[in-house]
């Protein structure tokens, strides 16, 4: 308050100062001088007309020798206002007539009087008078001067009069100095609060600038601005990610002191554990879920509640009363909050939006999606149901949410709206397709709109994220900043990057079956010889995982390397899903029809060279199997990630095996040691199952060895690590942008 009077009593008396000091050193003296001028030549013109119209009678009464006659000429012309004395001097300089007004100190104007004069001017004890001398000449004979003295003190009052108008004048101008200048500051100001304010935080009322800088004098600044902060976000990001070894610890000590709190809800569509009812009672299954993978060991480190769908036969009967059950059933250290939905819901919201539209729309798997507005609906309304759970479960109005894929593209938006202060950190599990793609689906803008209520949007790689961005920039009014990576929508930021997920590296101390004997045992188990090279297939049974395209290349392989028959054989491990979709019921018939074909071609008594297995198997099955292969095939034709590759390089602690990883998956990016492959070439496949199966046993360590390192340091923890550091960062930002919004408001509220 105190400074607000100092500034606008500065911009008042400063004008108003300066006004004054030129008005007393510049302006008043040079009025003064100027008025003297004007009224000196003014008595200067008078003084000679009135000589010369003496000088007739003043000759005339001094041929008569009548000094009465020249007193009565001389004191009846002093009766002018303004003409003080007259005074006659003669060509010796005596005063020979005057007025008895005539001061006496003048004389005659001799000695010495003319240096002392200027303008005429003359100071005496009475004040100031005007002096001309006019000679008088008859018949070109000088006779003697006539001495005019006028009176001035009406140049004063005149003066003084000038004065006071050119003071009037320039106080009003001083007036209207400072008040320009106070509307001046105040005005710049507030272009300055609002352009700085709209350039930074974006404003929805300024929509469509998809990134072009704005013709503002602020964007250049506040672009090299942000550039400067988000690079030195990148680094300190980087720095932070370096210094930690991402652990669960470390993931706790985050959540507390970067998000000031410890509340983590996490919704999904599919839950960490499910209950089916059994003959022999309640039995705890976890799901076939890359998602479940990667997110379970998370909760597990951060508390908090999973909000996901109760899907399991026995889900009801585990719950509370407030449909809550504490997970891991071994060892309880979060909540499991279940939703229910009806066989309605289900069917719209789940098999029908997201997986008969979404799921295919994404993946780009060559199967056409399919829109339904009755699945639409669902979706919404389910959507609606999770968000209102979310907000049930809150326990504060600032929780740390997390949601979880495509199935909840709205969910953000709803959040936000009922908790405008939460963290919303949305990742997106499965491919984000180009812009053409996803201007398939009807209702793209919802989609878009819905997960823009996101703090965070993240997705496995920067080439989705570059999708995503040039989807809101096709299809939204949105401001989006390229350098970082963040849009600007109805007011809120969204900042999109990627993540590449990952699985929980496995504990040092954690007991792990014996590699020889899972070798064996898997071998009796699957009736193989014990030397039988072991390729090993774990996935969905999904259209995307390029099953058919991986039993191919097996083929291709046995044809071309005709000595492997009856020595190798693919294990392909396929969890039933979405079954009761035609296009999943389709794709189980062909995968089996080519199991059963190439079998037949290529098998003999018990050896088969495709072993499939359709039935779920949990984690520790699987564990054992990758510790037994020789080779993991991972053949998607388009994945988000697939953490079965880094499943399977987590389980090789003897540093042997080796991964056929497709070119189409997220993690292709990040395995360079992998034998990479395009899975729609079949040769090419082929040869490097071949390649993998004979591949000596140093080169398999050294690939193995790298691998395994980059996946221990980039585990899962990182992955969520770095989506909280994120969202904290954002989150200070926007309390800064709250902060500066409300100085500038009750700064300008202080100039007004
Ligand atoms: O890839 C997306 C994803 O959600 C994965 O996380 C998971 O493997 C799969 O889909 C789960 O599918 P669903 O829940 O339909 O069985």
């Amino acid at each position: 308050m105190q400074s607000g009077a100092l500034r606008l009593s500065f911009r008042f008396i400063l004008p108003v100062a300066l006004v004054w000091a030129l008005l007393a050193y510049a302006v008043v003296p040079s009025v003064d001088n100027l008025t003297l001028r004007w009224f000196v030549r003014d008595l200067d013109a008078r003084s000679q007309m009135l000589a010369s119209a003496l000088q007739e009678p003043v000759q005339e009464y001094l041929g008569q020798k009548s000094p009465k006659r020249i007193a009565d000429l001389f004191d009846r012309t002093v009766q002018d206002q303004r003409l003080f004395a007259i005074a006659f001097c003669d060509v010796n300089g005596k005063l020979l007539y005057k007025t008895r007004t005539y001061p006496e100190s003048l004389d005659c104007m001799e000695s010495g009087w003319q240096q002392t004069l200027r303008q005429g001017m003359v100071s005496l004890p009475q004040g100031s008078v005007h002096v001309t001398e006019s000679p008088l000449q008859a018949g070109g004979k000088y006779e003697g001067k006539l001495i005019l003295v006028h009176d001035t003190s009406f140049i004063e009052r005149r003066s003084a009069d000038a004065r006071k108008y050119v003071i009037a004048l320039f106080a009003v101008l001083a007036l209207i100095m400072s008040l320009l200048t106070i509307l001046i500051a105040h005005f710049s100001l507030r272009g300055v609060l609002d352009a700085l304010k709209d350039v930074l935080v974006g404003d929805a009322k300024h929509p469509a600038r998809h990134g072009k800088p704005d013709s503002g004098s602020m964007q250049p600044l506040a672009g090299d601005l942000r550039a400067l902060l988000y690079e030195y976000s990148v680094d300190k990001r980087a720095g932070d990610d370096s210094s930690r070894q991402w652990t669960p610890e470390k993931l706790r000590v985050l959540l507390r002191e970067e998000l000031a709190g410890d509340e983590v809800l996490v919704v999904s569509n599919r839950e960490p554990y499910i209950h089916a009812q059994t003959a022999t009672g309640l039995q705890v299954n976890r799901p076939a879920s890359g998602l479940v993978t990667a997110v379970e060991p998370v909760m597990r480190a951060c508390s908090g509640t999973w909000i996901a769908h109760g899907s399991g036969s026995g889900d009801r009967a585990a719950v509370d009363r407030n449909d809550r059950v504490k997970v891991p059933p071994a060892r309880p250290s979060y909540t499991l909050r279940r939703v229910w939905l009806t066989k309605e819901e289900e069917q719209g919201f789940y098999y029908g939006f997201a997986n008969e539209g979404l799921w295919p729309l994404c993946h780009i798997a060559h199967v056409r999606p399919v829109f339904r507005s009755t699945d639409w609906e669902k979706y919404v309304e389910v959507n609606q149901r999770f968000a209102d759970a979310v907000v049930q479960e809150a326990r504060t109005d600032d929780p740390v949410v997390l949601v979880q894929d495509y199935h909840f593209a709205l969910l953000p938006r709803m959040v936000r709206e009922a908790l405008p202060k939460a963290t919303i950190i949305t990742f997106w599990h499965i491919p984000w397709p180009n812009p053409e793609s996803f201007g398939i689906c009807p209702w793209r803008e919802e989609i878009i709109e819905g997960l823009l209520g996101s703090t965070i949007l993240g997705f496995h790689t920067s080439y989705h994220c570059k999708n995503f961005l040039e989807t809101v920039d096709r299809y939204l009014e949105a401001r989006i900043e390229h350098d970082t990576s963040t849009i600007s929508y109805g007011g809120k930021l969204t900042q999109v990057e990627s993540y590449p997920i990952s699985i929980a590296w496995p504990d040092a101390d954690q007991a792990q079956p014996d590699i020889v004997t899972c070798r064996q045992q898997v071998r009796q188990e699957l009736a193989l010889p014990e030397n039988h090279l072991l390729g090993l297939g774990v996935d969905r049974l999904d259209y995307t995982k390029g099953i058919i395209e991986r039993f191919q290349a097996v083929e291709r392989m046995l044809e071309q390397y005709p000595n492997l028959v009856g020595k190798f054989s693919l294990l392909q491990i396929a969890a039933p899903s979405r079954s009761s979709l035609d296009e999943y019921q389709n794709f189980e018939a062909r995968v089996r029809n080519l199991a059963q074909r190439i079998n037949k071609r290529f098998g003999s008594g018990v050896y088969a060279p495709i072993l499939l297995r359709v039935e779920h198997h949990n984690a520790e099955q699987v564990n054992r199997l990758y510790r037994a292969a020789d080779v993991c095939v991972v053949t998607s034709l388009h994945d988000g990630m697939n953490l079965v590759a880094k499943e399977f390089i987590a389980a090789r602690d003897d540093e042997r095996g080796v991964l056929v990883l497709s070119q189409f998956t997220g993690a292709a990016r990040e395995l360079h040691e992998a034998l990479i492959v395009n899975p729609y070439h079949i040769e090419q496949s082929a040869d490097a199952l071949y390649r993998a199966l004979t591949m000596p046993e140093i080169e398999q360590r050294e690939r193995m060895r790298s691998m395994r390192s980059l996946v221990k340091d980039f585990n899962v923890y990182r992955w969520a690590g770095r989506m909280l550091l994120d969202a904290a960062r954002l989150r200070q930002r926007e309390r800064i942008m709250t902060k500066i919004r409300s100085h500038s408001r009750s700064s300008l509220r202080r100039v007004v």
